[in-house]
């Protein structure tokens, strides 16, 4: 890929460039931020970790949103970080306002990108960029899955012993506390947790993963996750450069998966060089589905709250 951008140089956009830049994923990555000297001192730094790490990737940063022209792909994790004790929800209103202002730019100059939304709240601000861009729904998608199947596969590395590399989890529905982990679905190679762990830890797992997020806020106090959410944007953003065709489950555009419709949130998706070019439906226990259906509810109501749906 020749272009990719990122909306935000703080710690998730920043660390998110110099995994991609590492990776090699595109010839370029720019970083945009509105403050003077912050995209341009981050991209600065990463390129001069070019030697130690042998990228050959070129980063930039600008204050001018003209520099993301013809990216193919473009990440906003512009915003405002949750503080300690807020819900994702609580960032809505204002995320929304810097989000809506990027999208024009992201419109005119980027117009055939695939969108990665990683700001929050995300399942609400990607429907608001579908909303706004008008763009199919293959090229508009969002971080939530990958991160939060991550979390719970390092809680069940660490509980039960077993080494990460072989574990693959599947969390569904919202990024927020009611996003619903599916046990049933997540696997030490192949073998479903329901196999090896008993019920209590597995509920602790649950747990403990619907609050990965508020769990390092609680720890660092001065600043949310950024290391587990680049690494996460970085495999959706590998799985579309390189047209991989990988099962992940992000926030996707819903037509009437999983019960819903004209709803933005997290299902398990095909990922290839189009974006999102399938979602894939699981059969989920009846408590599951009324998890995920309260879930939707949620989003829901947050969409009512802004306005944009009725
Ligand atoms: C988190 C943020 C990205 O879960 O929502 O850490």
């Amino acid at each position: 890929m020749k272009k990719i951008a990122i909306f935000g140089a703080g710690r998730v956009g920043e660390s998110t460039a110099q995994f991609l830049a590492r990776e090699e994923l595109a010839e370029e990555i720019v970083l945009v931020d509105i403050f003077d000297g912050v995209p341009q001192g981050c991209a600065l730094d990463i390129q001069e970790s070019a030697p130690m790490f042998n990228f050959d990737t070129i980063v930039r940063g600008d204050t001018d949103p003209g520099i993301i022209e013809g990216a193919g792909i473009v990440i906003i994790t512009a915003g405002k970080p949750r503080k300690e004790g807020m819900s994702r929800s609580d960032l809505l209103q204002a995320n929304m306002d810097v989000v809506g202002g990027l999208l024009q730019h992201i419109i005119k100059w980027a117009p055939d990108a695939i969108l990665i939304m990683v700001t929050n709240p995300v399942d609400v601000l990607t429907y608001y960029a579908s909303k706004i861009t008008q763009w199919p729904k293959n090229r508009i998608l969002g971080l939530s899955g990958v991160l939060d199947s991550g979390r719970m596969a390092s809680f069940i590395a660490e509980e039960s012993g077993f080494s990460s590399k072989d574990i693959d989890a599947m969390v569904l529905g919202g990024h927020g506390d009611a996003m619903v982990p599916v046990p049933q679905y997540t696997c030490v190679h192949g073998i479903p947790i329901t196999e090896l762990l008993d019920s209590e830890t597995i509920d602790r797992i649950n747990d403990r993963t619907r609050k990965g997020g508020a769990e390092i806020i609680h720890l660092k106090k001065t600043s949310s996750a950024y290391g587990a959410p680049a690494a996460a944007i970085t495999n959706m953003v590998d799985a579309i450069v390189h047209d991989r065709r990988r099962i992940l489950p992000c926030v996707a555009m819903l037509d009437n998966q999983y019960g819903q419709q004209h709803l933005c949130m997290g299902v398990p998706a095909i990922l290839d060089r189009t974006g999102i070019a399938g979602v894939v439906e699981l059969s989920l226990t009846d408590s599951q589905k009324q998890e995920f259906e309260k879930s939707a509810q949620m989003i829901r109501d947050d969409l009512k709250s802004v306005d944009l749906i009725e």
